[in-house]
């Protein structure tokens, strides 16, 4: 052996790296070529989003509060999973809120929040997500599962609508109810229902829908169809309009109740700093729009990819898609949709919405156990 010559020893070695480097090019093409199989056998479609609605600077408000956190108080600790609109009823100083076991709480409101009691009012069964104060001392709620509830004061839970055009709701969201007594709600999105509803801003398909239900006809109506995932919302103090956060393209639409406009629907706000998710009117002629979290960059490149969308929808089926919410907060606009304020936190996110009771602002959320709750007195955004 010894007297092998030195170049077929050299060959040898090639020949030995060389099936260690095939090995390394199988080790790596063999998964790759698995996931592209993957990739084109997997019948989920993804389409692509109307992106030149929305370029890539957010609005920025005028006033700021970017530590949000900082001096915010907790409510309910522990006592509230995931409470996700917040209804306020001055008579009875009583928060309402609808959390993710399907318990609507109550709060009674004090000035301490040691003193705040957390109550059990009704389980829907569902989700309730969108919750408001109807007419008749009753609570109006959009249940992800249900459809749309009245709950009486006495606890008696009524399934008022839930389908619209022989279409199911799939995911019933927001609420509100006029002076008049018509209800407005949205249904996110009439294909996938809460627990896989990630799925639906993957797609990118317009699936939700903003309708009306009359109690004295007890008819559904659709208002506004083909909306990308149709999240929370509010009518207008003088009731000629109400607003509408359309989740995936990051905007709030209008829509005119009445006058020479009336039935059509206009841009109110775009290029939020965030995905929206519900709105409310605050009484002082704003609108309080809860930011659930920050655009990060994948998020960015997935709304502009539908391939890159699929690849993540495959991959959820899978592994656990780590969350990268950040930055949640409150965006603050006029009756016009001009933003006025905004405040957040780099270290929160899935901030559902606020409302505004005196000089706080109560922030709801789905991944909190707590209501979240900012005096402004010391606290205003600058
Ligand atoms: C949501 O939809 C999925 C797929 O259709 C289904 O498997 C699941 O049971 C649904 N979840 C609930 C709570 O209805």
């Amino acid at each position: 052996m010894s007297s092998e010559n030195p170049s077929s020893q050299t060959e040898t070695r090639t020949h030995k790296s060389g099936s260690s480097l095939n090995f390394l090019i199988w080790a790596l093409l063999a998964p790759i070529t698995a996931a592209i199989i993957l990739y084109h056998l997997d019948p989920f479609d993804p389409v692509p989003l109307p992106v030149h609605e929305f370029d890539s600077t957010p609005v920025s408000a005028p006033k700021k509060n970017p530590n949000m956190l900082r001096g915010s108080e907790r409510i309910g600790s522990g006592l509230l999973v995931g409470p996700e609109d917040l209804a306020y009823d001055p008579k009875s100083q009583t928060i309402f809120t609808g959390c993710e076991d399907g318990w609507i709480k109550r709060v009674r409101v004090t000035e301490s929040v040691d003193d705040m009691v957390v109550e059990n009012f009704v389980n829907t069964g569902g989700r309730p997500l969108g919750v408001v104060l109807g007419l008749n001392n009753d609570i109006l709620v959009a249940d992800a599962y249900k459809g749309l509830l009245l709950v009486s004061e006495e606890g008696e839970v009524k399934v008022l609508t839930d389908e619209a055009e022989g279409l199911q709701f799939k995911l019933a969201d927001g609420v509100d109810v006029a002076q008049d007594g018509m209800i407005y709600f949205t249904d996110a999105t009439y294909k996938y229902n809460l627990s896989i509803h990630r799925f639906d801003i993957l797609e990118g398909r317009p699936h939700g829908r903003v309708l009306s239900y009359d109690p004295s006809t007890k008819e559904t109506k659709v208002l506004v169809r083909d909306l990308y995932f149709a999240n929370g919302v509010a009518l207008a103090p003088d009731q000629t309009f109400l607003v509408f956060c359309e989740t995936t393209l990051k905007r709030c639409r209008k829509y005119n109740l009445q006058g020479p406009k009336k039935g059509t629907t206009e841009k109110f706000i775009n290029n939020l700093p965030g995905v929206p998710d519900n709105i409310r009117y605050d009484g002082e002629n704003h609108f309080l729009i809860g930011i659930f979290s920050e655009i990060s960059f994948l998020w960015d490149l997935a709304l502009r990819s539908p391939s890159f969308r699929k690849a993540i929808a495959i991959a959820a089926k899978y592994i656990p898609i780590p969350r990268t919410e950040k930055t949640g907060g409150v965006f603050v606009v006029d009756l016009d949709g001009n933003p006025v304020a905004h405040y957040y936190d780099p270290g929160w996110s899935a901030v559902t919405g606020g409302i505004k009771i005196g000089n706080y602002l109560y922030c709801g959320s789905t991944r909190h156990p707590h209501i979240t709750r900012l005096d402004l007195s010391k606290y205003q955004a600058l």
